[in-house]
C-alpha cells in the first residue's frame, strides 16, 4: 500500500480571489505529487514499508532526510488542502472556540500569535495551531517539519496549518507574505478544523 496523492474537495480555482486556481494547480498537481511520489521511493524496499505516515513522523529522527521531507511535504499539504474551503464559516465555534479563548484569550489574539508565527519563520516553512491535551499552542517549523515529528521544538497535534513556502502564494502575492496570511483567514474550514479538535 503506497502514498496517494489525495484528490482535492473543491476546484483549483474554489478559493480565488484569495488563493488563485494557478496557484493552487500547481501546489497540488506539482509540488504535492513529488513529494508523494518521493516518499514512495524513499520507503519502498526498506523496512518503513507499510507503516502509516503518522508512525514515520513520530520517529522521523531515525530516518533518511528523504522521508523526513517527503514524509512531512505529504502530511502538511494532505492537512492544508482539507483545512481550507471556499465559503467556510468565518470564525471558530463551540468547544475549539473556547480552547481558543482557554488558551489565547481571544480569537483576535490567536489570530496575532498565528499571523506572527507565520510572517516571521525565515525561509521556508509552515505556522501551526497545535493541540497540546486540552490547550492550544501556536509555532512553527522550518521545511517539512511539522509538530508530530519527533525532531520538533514544539510537539503535538496540528489542528490548522499555514504553508508559508514562496511556492504557496508567489504567483499572486510575490514577496507580500503578509498578504497571503491576511487572505488565509477567508478560506479557512473551521468545522474541519473543529473536527481535528475533537479528534
Ligand atoms: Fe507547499
Amino acid at each position: 500500500m503506497s502514498f496517494e496523492l489525495p484528490k482535492l474537495n473543491y476546484a483549483y480555482d474554489a478559493l480565488e480571489p484569495y488563493i488563485d486556481a494557478r496557484t493552487m494547480e500547481i501546489h497540488h498537481s506539482k509540488h504535492h505529487a513529488a513529494y508523494t511520489s518521493k516518499l514512495n521511493d524513499a520507503v519502498k524496499g526498506t523496512d518503513l514499508e507499510g507503516k502509516t505516515i503518522e508512525e514515520l513522523l513520530a520517529n522521523v529522527s531515525a530516518h533518511s532526510g528523504a522521508v523526513r521531507n517527503n514524509g512531512g511535504g505529504f502530511y502538511n499539504h494532505n492537512l492544508y488542502w482539507e483545512i481550507m474551503t471556499p465559503g467556510g464559516a468565518s470564525q471558530p465555534e463551540g468547544d475549539l472556540l473556547n480552547a481558543i479563548n482557554g488558551s489565547f484569550e481571544s480569537v483576535e489574539n490567536f489570530k496575532d500569535a498565528f499571523a506572527n508565527a507565520a510572517a516571521t519563520r525565515f525561509g521556508s516553512g509552515w505556522a501551526w495551531l497545535v493541540k497540546q491535551g486540552d490547550s492550544l499552542v501556536v509555532s512553527s517549523t522550518p521545511n517539512q517539519d511539522n509538530p508530530l515529528m519527533d525532531v520538533a521544538d514544539v510537539k503535538g497535534t496540528p489542528i490548522l496549518g499555514i504553508d508559508v513556502w514562496e511556492h504557496a502564494y508567489y504567483l499572486k502575492y510575490q514577496n507580500k507574505r503578509p498578504d497571503y496570511i491576511e487572505a488565509f483567514w477567508k478560506v479557512i474550514n473551521w468545522d474541519e478544523v473543529a473536527k481535528r479538535f475533537k479528534g
